[in-house]
């Protein structure tokens, strides 16, 4: 079982992904989380090229090619083998957020983003993605609070509110298009509702396992 989970900056993804982590531990499912990017040691550095707040010339293709690097490696050394052994995998953004987040910069190469997307996952979709929706302004609070000033913001948390109303749109867009991978989770709610709300699209997912 492969779970993926996207949503924008702040959107609150980290807080419940480890709690329907230690929910599905608690049943004793065999369970790898892990995300992207940087999921791999070759994709920490990869990740650290993309996220440093210094590198402000890469060029949107290079990006692409850096996400797109990052995750064949992970899909190779981590989703795979543990999907292989029938682990059930939480995958903190995958390559919806390729399609997202690059596509805003290279929207007349959104066939080629697909296509890479495609080549570097091997074809391994996951069976669900939770999209935690909440607007730009609410994720852009919170990362206001977890990083309190500029500092410890990374690359794109500095970007301006009219790029996380672009992500939150592109995301809608694309889960109105795969609506039977995508879930759309309300991220505003309190953190425990929507803890209720993930889990009650896993249950069933439970008994078939
Ligand atoms: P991260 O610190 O993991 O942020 P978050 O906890 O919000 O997921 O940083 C990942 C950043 O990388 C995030 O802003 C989205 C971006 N990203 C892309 O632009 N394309 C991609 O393919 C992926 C996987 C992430």
């Amino acid at each position: 079982m492969f779970i993926s989970f996207e949503g924008i900056d702040g959107c609150g993804k980290s807080t419940q992904i480890s709690l329907l982590a230690s929910a599905l531990r608690e049943k004793e499912i065999p369970l790898v989380v892990t995300r992207e990017p940087g999921g791999t040691e070759t994709g920490q550095t990869i990740r650290n090229i993309l996220l440093n707040p210094d590198n402000t010339s890469i060029m949107p293709l290079t990006e692409l090619f850096l996400y797109e690097a990052d995750r064949i490696q992970h899909v190779v050394e981590v989703v795979k083998p543990a999907l292989d052994s029938g682990k059930w995998i939480i995958c903190d953004r995958y390559v919806d957020a390729t399609t997202v987040y690059q596509g805003i910069f290279l929207e007349q190469h959104i066939q080629l983003i697909e296509q890479l997307n495609n080549i570097a996952s091997l074809g391994f979709l996951p069976d669900i993605t939770f999209l935690l929706d909440c607007p730009a302004e609410t994720g852009q609070e919170r990362v206001h609070k977890r990083t309190k000033n500029n500092n410890g913001k990374d690359r794109f948390e500095r970007k301006a509110l009219d790029f996380h109303y672009k992500v939150r749109t592109g995301y809608i867009t694309l889960a109105n298009k795969y609506k039977k991978r995508f879930q759309i989770i309300d991220s505003t709610l309190n953190r425990d509702i929507v803890a209720q709300n993930i889990w009650k699209k896993i249950v069933p997912y439970l008994s078939v396992r």
